[in-house]
């Protein structure tokens, strides 16, 4: 439930991200072919059924990111874990502003956005806005397909999209910033200021004018909202230091082949492993959605909490037997446990479905790894 959920809320706010940036690009036409384009392209967001999907996606994806947060064991994690926990950290302090100047705007004083008002306040009034909005646009786009290839990568149908995808990834955020630099340098000179102004005042709805009143609400609000996610934030920190100490006691480790060790308890078999350079497999990074860290328990002298709904789930895709478990959503009890990789630990995305493959039609190909 929890991974399809933050797989599908992924996937809304990256389709939202993506039709931003499009129409981002349209800036190398002009400003006001950007404003022209935002209708049909944000329409799917501008009804009530979009913008309670998109508020709730947000809602929801913040929610689990700070759940997986509180139930990390370490902060230690690998480069790419990195720059994805990093990147979500930045996204709701740079994109508050922005949701505040535009649709809090909208909606709470008459103040219509448009790339005609804004472009000039990005570039000219307030340019250090302007690089707020190309950090989150940057930040933005970096998490979102970080998070998208860490699933896909493991579909089999990954290998036949993967070509056309590589290239969009690039594309589309290089063509939304040229669109971004394009209206500002048409904001700074103007091309034909009079007919875009024509253009401007007969089609977009009459906007309120912006009082010094609705600049101070917003900023309180913007700021408001910025205190309660850095109150969150700290929360789950906390909450996620007492946890680890409370559940502090020693568990003793050791691989079928070498090598043994102890660690304080509280973190995934997968996390310690981590900890101590013992390489694993684990293609979807400790989600347990791929089962490549899977391992065999051959003795077990330690509390083992029963699997979870995601693990049995992940387990059962896998045939696994009744001793194997997923080494990164194992959390062992003090004690001691005996454990064998199932896989090698540099298996490669196109392995694993080959070994999926031979799952299902008899003999496996792959090895257990030997330390
Ligand atoms: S790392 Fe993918 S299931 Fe554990």
């Amino acid at each position: 439930m929890i991974r399809s959920l933050r797989i599908v809320t992924g996937l809304v706010l990256f389709l939202f991200v993506a039709t931003h940036l499009a129409n981002l690009g349209f800036g190398l036409v002009s400003i006001e072919m950007m404003d022209r384009m935002r209708g049909p392209l944000m329409a799917p967001w501008s009804n009530i059924l979009g913008e309670l999907l998109l508020t709730a996606s947000m809602l929801v994806h913040i929610v689990l990111g700070l759940q997986s947060l509180y139930r990390r064991g370490t902060l230690r994690m690998s480069k790419t874990d990195a720059v994805q926990f990093i990147t979500a950290l930045l996204i709701p302090p740079l994109l508050i502003p922005h949701v505040v100047g535009t649709i809090v705007a909208a909606k709470q004083f008459g103040i219509l956005p448009s790339y005609a008002s804004l472009s000039p306040y990005f570039w000219i009034y307030e340019p250090m806005e302007g690089l707020r909005q190309v950090l989150v646009l940057v930040v933005t786009w970096i998490h979102g397909c970080v998070g998208l290839f860490t699933w896909l990568r493991i579909q089999v149908w990954w290998d036949r999209i993967a070509p056309y995808c590589y290239p969009l990834a690039v594309a589309i955020p290089v063509v939304a910033l040229l669109g971004f630099v394009q209206a500002g340098n048409d904001a700074i000179n103007p091309p034909e200021p009079a007919a875009v102004e024509q253009v401007v005042q007969s089609d977009a709805p009459v906007s309120a004018p912006v009082t010094q009143e609705a600049l101070d609400a917003l900023f309180e609000i913007r700021d408001t909202i910025i205190l309660i996610y850095l109150a969150m934030l700290a929360l789950t920190l906390v909450a996620r230091y007492f946890r680890l100490r409370k559940s502090r006691s020693i568990l003793q480790i050791s691989y079928a082949k070498g090598p043994a060790f102890e660690h304080d308890t509280g973190l995934s078999l997968l996390e310690i492993a981590t900890v101590h350079g013992v390489p694993h497999a684990n293609l979807c990074r400790g989600r347990g959605r791929c089962g490549t860290c899977r391992v065999k328990i051959v003795e077990a002298d330690s509390e083992l909490p029963t699997a979870s709904d995601l693990e049995q789930k992940t387990l059962t895709r896998v045939h696994a037997g009744e001793d194997v478990r997923l080494a990164c959503q194992l959390i062992p009890g003090k004690g001691s446990i005996k454990v064998e990789r199932l896989l090698p630990p540099y298996i490669q995305p196109e392995d694993i479905k080959q070994y999926q493959q031979d799952i299902q039609t008899g003999p496996d190909t792959l090895q257990p790894e030997t330390a």
